[in-house]
């Protein structure tokens, strides 16, 4: 895929340099890097201009010059369109409000400082490392099944059958200590109930009666049941 007509055959296997997106963090991260090769997490938007040297567009530009021997420019777009929304959808959704949760529980004391030794730890750990992603890999992988079924939907399940359940346990038991741990534990707790009040989460609380109908309709229009 490096060396082909439209660069000059120049072959590089440095995948990095045509890389846009690096899925190993929890939260996946544009790679858009500076003089060092290093990505840059600057988020003011003119000190971040001044420190980019190579774009994560630039990236898949060149990217796209392999593709493009084999498919149209409207299917290599269609292709990352896809990919970039299943990224933010995952990064919006569950990681960044999945490691606001975490971190308020470090930094309001509910969990030691020792890694692993409480459930959470596992769980938010299988959530971006594991099923977050095998989700993210496999979008850019183009697999169906692994980006939904072995991804995605163990990503929400995860995410609201424990993430969320185990930090209202570590919050109530905060609160029942009373003193500066109650305090510390209702800071927590405003941190996990604005995520859930967000448009987005706002379902699993007030419900979605509405929408389940609609569904439940297309289901039986499209497959008669
Ligand atoms: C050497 C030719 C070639 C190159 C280069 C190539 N592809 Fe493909 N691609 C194919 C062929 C052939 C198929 C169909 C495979 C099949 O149907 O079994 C395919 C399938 C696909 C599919 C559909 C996969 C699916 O499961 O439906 C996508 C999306 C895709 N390519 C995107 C890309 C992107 C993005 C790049 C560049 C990073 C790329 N391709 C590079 C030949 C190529």
């Amino acid at each position: 895929m490096s060396g082909n007509t439209r660069n000059d055959g120049d072959i590089t296997h440095d995948p990095g340099e045509r890389i846009s997106w690096t899925n190993r963090p929890p939260i996946s991260l544009r790679m858009d890097t500076d003089a060092d090769d290093n990505i840059v997490k600057e988020t003011d938007s003119a000190r971040r201009e001044s420190l980019i040297v190579d774009t994560a567009e630039e990236k898949r530009r060149r990217m796209e010059t392999g593709c493009l021997h084999c498919h149209t420019q409207r299917y290599v777009n269609a292709f990352y369109e896809q990919y970039d929304n299943l990224l933010i959808l995952y990064n919006e959704k569950f990681a960044r409000p999945g490691q606001a949760i975490f971190n308020s529980l470090l930094a309001q004391g509910l969990l030691t400082d020792t890694q692993f030794d409480e459930e959470i730890e596992w769980t938010w750990f299988y959530l971006w490392h594991h099923e977050g992603r095998r989700a993210r890999h496999r979008a850019s992988m183009m697999a169906p099944d692994y980006t939904h079924w072995h991804g995605m939907f163990e990503v929400a399940e995860r995410f609201y059958m424990e993430l969320i359940p185990q930090a209202r346990e570590l919050i109530a038991e905060g609160l029942a200590h009373g003193g500066a741990e109650a305090a510390a534990a209702s800071r927590v707790s405003k941190v996990v109930e604005g995520i859930l009040a967000r448009p987005e989460h706002a379902w699993f609380e007030q419900g979605a009666e509405e929408q389940t109908r609609l569904i439940r309709e297309q289901m039986e229009d499209r497959y008669g049941q």
